[in-house]
């Protein structure tokens, strides 16, 4: 779908994201994008497309105008929506080739390192994984000729370590490979990988940039409209991981608060870190806007208006004790995934297995929107019960 404004290309993110659709429909004059069910679309008296779709799993009205609005958001190129974060993180890296050899850290979203061990299984793919907590270990992992892509998250779930991306993209570049970032955490209010160097980034739309948890959706963003990322757009035709129409609507909408909710949601965050830390409760919170945080300069560097809604509290004694705290909260909802508008709690070393590096004694936060006395209050209480 073409812009309705292209005159509007230098409005700042939030009003991008605030009027993100069409801004005002031209065939109603609705102010809120119209959605496009039709999975085909006719064609004229001369036998051309009508408009610009075809068949829905290549193109449909309503995919584009979430990819308009996440390109602009990020500064890049294009954008391709997916029916789920994994299955815009399995596109791209099923552009690598057999043989080839990626980085990535040892500790990240447990699905993307399930996928990474599955290509070097299946597909002869080399992987090595990095220690994200020591600055010197990207560089350290890249054969020069041999790796094609450097997939990194920052902040890197759920340990919050932060990757330096400016550095990261510098060093990948160097060994003649691409960088991918998984900006799931930070989302597009907080951090532009591609402006600071990155090849593509990622998102699972699931999380934050829907925002309310009733939404599975992914995007690639791409800097450059490139060889690799003609290979993205014809692994989605034909592998068909698309959302419905309504899905990517509702992620429209989502988008359209986005910038308040991780706003308020950061906020709600660093207010609790600087409650917790120190804790007689607490081993550590783990959160990149805590001055002693050892990637809180980086994090200052390349993130803008907060540190993002996520942390982890290390609790006092093991995993059972960890547990007990998750299910004591009240206002916190004990499940997994992020980036909704509601508080969650999650011990992750249970949901991902015995062989997970996350420590048994890490529960993850992700912080919602609601008030942030409410959400210390109950952290308080839970603490209680260990
Ligand atoms: C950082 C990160 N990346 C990717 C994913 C996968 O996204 P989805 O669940 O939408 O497939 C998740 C899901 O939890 C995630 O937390």
């Amino acid at each position: 779908m073409t812009d309705p404004k292209p005159d509007n290309k230098r409005l700042a993110p939030s009003t991008i994201a605030a009027q993100a659709g069409q801004f005002v429909d031209p065939a109603t004059g609705g102010v809120s994008p119209p959605i496009h069910p039709s999975t085909t679309y006719a064609r004229d008296a001369e036998y051309e497309l009508m408009g610009a779709s075809s068949y829905s799993r290549d193109h449909n009205p309503t995919y584009a105008q979430v990819e308009t609005v996440a390109a602009r958001l990020e500064g890049g190129a294009e954008a391709q929506l997916f029916a789920s974060g994994m299955a815009a993180i399995t596109a791209f890296l099923e552009t690598v080739p057999g043989g080839a050899h990626v980085v990535a850290p040892e500790v990240m979203y447990h699905g993307t390192l399930d996928w990474l061990r599955r290509m070097a299984e299946r597909r002869g793919v080399e992987v090595t994984l990095f220690d994200a907590a020591d600055p010197a270990a990207l560089a350290a992992a890249l054969r020069p000729g041999a790796t094609d892509v450097v997939w990194i998250e920052s902040p890197v779930n759920p340990t919050w370590d932060v990757i330096d991306v400016a550095q990261a993209a510098e060093a990948a570049h160097g060994a003649g490979a691409v960088l991918c970032v998984d900006a799931t955490a930070a989302t597009p209010a907080l951090m532009r990988p591609l402006e600071l160097g990155a090849d593509a980034v990622m998102h699972s739309a699931t999380k934050f940039l829907n925002g309310h948890s009733d939404v599975m959706a992914g995007l690639l963003v791409t800097r450059e409209t490139d060889a690799r990322w003609e290979e993205i757009k014809r692994i989605r035709l034909l592998g068909g991981g698309i959302p419905g129409p309504f899905e990517a609507w509702l992620l429209l909408r989502g988008m359209r608060t986005l910038f308040l909710r991780v706003e308020r949601a950061s906020a709600n965050a660093l207010a609790i870190a600087r409650h917790f830390d120190g804790h007689p409760k607490l081993d550590a919170v783990l959160y990149p806007g805590l001055e002693s945080h050892p990637g809180h300069a980086i994090a200052r560097k390349q993130m803008q208006g907060g540190y993002g809604a996520m942390m982890s509290l290390l609790t006092r004694g093991g995993a059972a004790e960890a547990r007990t705290v998750a299910t004591a909260t009240r206002v916190f909802v004990p499940t997994t995934s992020l980036g909704g508008v509601e508080s969650l709690i999650e011990h992750r070393a249970t949901v991902e297995g015995p062989e997970s590096l996350v420590p048994p004694n890490l529960l993850r936060l992700s912080v919602g929107i609601e008030d942030a006395g409410d959400l210390i209050n109950d952290l308080e209480q839970a603490l209680e019960a260990i």
